[in-house]
């Protein structure tokens, strides 16, 4: 396949370079005139290992070539992929995407004279709303009709400098995010030869999910980086540590905690959270990110209660006391905070939650529910039956499959889910968190 590429920074070279050796002919664009000159010697413009050796290599078999004339790119190829740079504003408030809107103007301008279906894959990374900016951008500059006369394709590219090339044939997974199907079709095509799964999902989460990415690894060199830090101080072998920390694939490298829900809370997790700051505040040791941690979940729980206030209703019905489902482990719960707050503001409760058999709690949990919540037997209903019908609103903090029917059943009443249920989202009383 002909195919221009626009930007030849990292990603574009490396785009360019392992194109080309699957047999596509690549002409690469960019207004940096060296550049441009450097790939048409056969030479890279960036150094990333085994990159100069692939591009003189199909440099020599005719298959890259560059050139700063977009029009003429354009011209000559049926696809074309989008490599600039995406840099942070210096205000700091949002990526800069006038290249990508500049790059949009010039494709736009190809397509008039051009008159032939063109697939535009973006792979620099982008903000949410980006792809129907330019999508209407084109329709308008153009005339032209999107999936009709042209595709857009958003492909996120996973690569990491100094590993770009290995990166490139093994990414985590192909991700596409585009509203034509032969779009699609295009960009599975030309990395049909990636060792990964492909997953076509929504644009805006396509969009979203390469800042999500960096943010959780950003968070992950932090976490590491303040556990050094502690380590350090204890005179603990940090490397040692974290070897230990990353066998566990169970809880820690997993999939676990990684769902959106509610607060977390129980009588471990806070109080081992808070103990570990306190320890390396004691020690004159500063660690914003796991003390964020803290700020983060009573913030979460804020969240909810203002949801909650947001309906102007007094009478409330929780689904769920206790701090996780199938426990009736009451110390630390996030949801008891939540009851203790709307009682405080003057709001009735009414709460079921199948676990919490009063008989059968005792020890320190029996002494948190007496002081936390004295009255507890009062506001404790035994069906969902009973508490749905005393509440104008019902939260459900813990999953509960019965809860469906209820929605479906009280249409009047709004239901606040603080767990994320399935196949509500088209009920009008039904109110995710998320
Ligand atoms: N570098 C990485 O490791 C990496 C990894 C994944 C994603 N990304 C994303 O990919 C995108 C590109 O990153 P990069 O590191 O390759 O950038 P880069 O700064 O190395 O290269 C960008 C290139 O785009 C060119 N350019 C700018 N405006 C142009 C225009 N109007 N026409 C033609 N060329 C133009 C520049 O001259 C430059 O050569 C960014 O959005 C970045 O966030 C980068």
């Amino acid at each position: 396949m002909d195919i221009s590429i626009f930007g030849l920074g990292y990603v574009g070279c490396v785009n360019l370079a392992c194109l080309a050796k699957s047999g596509h002919t690549i002409v690469g664009v960019d207004i940096n005139k060296n550049k441009v000159a450097s790939i048409n010697q056969g030479n890279s413009p960036v150094s990333e290992p085994m990159l100069a050796d692939i591009i003189k290599t199909q440099h020599s078999k005719n298959r890259v070539r560059a050139t700063t004339n977009f029009l003429e790119a354009i011209e000559s190829t049926d696809l074309s992929i989008i490599c600039v740079g995406t840099p942070l504003l210096s205000s700091k408030k949002t990526l800069d995407l006038k290249n990508i809107f500049a790059i949009t103007e010039q494709i736009g301008k190809g397509l008039i004279i051009k008159r032939k279906f063109h697939t535009i894959i973006i792979r620099s990374t982008v903000m949410p709303g980006t792809v129907d900016k330019i999508i209407s951008l084109l329709e308008v500059s153009t005339g032209l009709r999107n999936k009709k006369d042209f595709a857009v394709v958003l492909v996120p590219e996973f690569m990491r400098e100094g590993t770009s090339i290995y990166d490139y044939y093994n990414p985590p997974y192909v991700i596409l995010g585009s509203d034509s199907e032969k779009g699609l079709k295009a960009a599975k095509n030309i990395y049909k030869n990636i060792n990964a799964p492909v997953l076509e999902i929504g644009i805006k989460e396509t969009e979203i999910l390469k800042l999500v990415n960096n943010a959780f690894h950003a968070l992950k060199i932090c976490f590491s980086n303040e556990v050094g830090n502690i380590c350090k101080k204890f005179n603990i072998n940090a490397y040692k540590v974290m070897d230990i920390f990353c066998k566990d694939n169970k809880l820690n490298i997993s999939t676990k905690y990684l769902k959106p829900g509610f607060a977390y809370g129980g009588s471990c997790l806070p109080k081992d959270l808070n103990a570990l700051v306190a320890a390396a505040n004691r020690q004159g040791l500063r660690v914003p990110l796991l003390k964020s941690a803290i700020t983060s979940n009573n913030f979460h729980k804020e969240i909810a209660f203002e949801l909650i206030r947001s309906f102007k209703k007094k009478n409330i019905g929780i689904v769920g006391l206790a701090f996780k489902n199938n426990t009736d482990d009451l110390r630390g719960s996030p949801a008891m905070y939540v009851a203790r707050k709307l009682l405080a503001n003057g709001y009735k409760l009414k709460i079921y939650d199948k676990n919490l058999h009063f008989v059968k709690i005792i020890g320190k949990n029996k002494k948190f529910m007496k002081e936390s919540l004295p009255h507890i037997k009062n506001l404790k209903v035994d069906t969902l039956k009973e508490l749905v019908r005393f509440s104008e609103v019902v939260v459900i903090f813990h999953k509960s499959p019965g809860i469906i029917k209820y929605i479906y059943n009280y249409p009047e009443k709004k239901f606040i889910d603080l767990v994320g249920h399935d196949n509500n989202g088209a009920l009008k009383n039904y109110i995710n968190i998320f």
